[in-house]
């Protein structure tokens, strides 16, 4: 794991990255992070009126698929410790034509500014890598859902294939020279590219789910495992 990372670092990471952020992704996933946020947001499977937590939300990918999913039933909060990367988020989000029903907080998902049993679904896509506290943030999670409520991350992992290793390695050691190169931005990408090397494997993430205390925990491999998506439950109440 990438030890001794601080909320100060990742903060300047992403003020560095938000406004560049959306189209590196695109570049960076070749489109990829598209089919798998609409993959995720199939798995949440919100149902009409349910109450949504998309953290670590970052610029609002995931929350304008839940509100067109919804459409105006239930509630979508986009929660992220990062001011500037909310400001773009809710210019993206505004400009698709969504306003009703979405809220903009801005927290640490460490300590979730909810009452218990909030939230219907917790979605969080590529956001617990970058947490410095994810047990804890976790567990903040299971404590605002509803008993019966679904926890869903989306992550990228490790691939089971050694050549497909071997090709990710070689294909991500690029990211921070195209970071520099196209937005002159080496030092968000070059932090980028560490967490995810350094991060953990799909056995150890349920590992720390579980310990979170949620339950029914299954997962998902994308693209022969460079990124998976697991799912947890909250089963009991406390
Ligand atoms: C790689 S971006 C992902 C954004 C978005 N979810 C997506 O999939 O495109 C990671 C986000 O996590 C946020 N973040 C990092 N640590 C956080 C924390 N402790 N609490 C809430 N958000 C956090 C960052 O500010 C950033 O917006």
């Amino acid at each position: 794991m990438f030890n001794k990372i601080s909320d100060e670092y990742i903060k300047s990471v992403f003020d560095h990255a938000a406004k560049k952020y959306d189209v590196m992704n695109d570049i960076m996933s070749v489109g990829m992070h598209r089919m798998w946020k609409n993959f995720m947001v199939k798995i949440c499977n919100p149902k009409p009126h349910s109450i949504v937590l998309d953290l670590a939300g970052g610029t609002g990918d995931l929350t304008i698929k839940f509100a067109q999913k919804l459409k105006d039933s239930g509630k979508i909060f986009l929660v992220d410790s990062n001011k500037s990367m909310l400001t773009v988020g809710k210019k993206k989000i505004r400009n698709f034509g969504l306003i009703k029903n979405i809220y903009y907080i801005q927290a640490s998902a460490e300590n979730l500014p909810f009452a218990n049993f909030s939230f219907d679904v917790a979605a969080i896509s590529f956001g617990l890598r970058n947490m410095c506290n994810q047990e804890k943030s976790l567990r903040s999670v299971f404590r605002v859902l509803k008993t019966g409520g679904k926890l869903v991350i989306l992550e990228f992992s490790k691939p089971y294939s050694e050549v497909l290793k071997k090709l990710y390695s070689v294909y991500s050691f690029s990211f921070p020279y195209v970071g520099l190169l196209l937005f002159n931005n080496s030092f968000s990408y070059r932090y980028l590219i560490k967490s995810v090397q350094t991060y953990y494997d799909q056995k150890h993430l349920k590992k720390i789910i579980r310990a979170s205390g949620f339950n029914k925990i299954s997962h998902f491999n994308l693209l022969g495992g460079i990124a998976s998506i697991h799912v947890g439950f909250k089963t009991t109440l406390y």
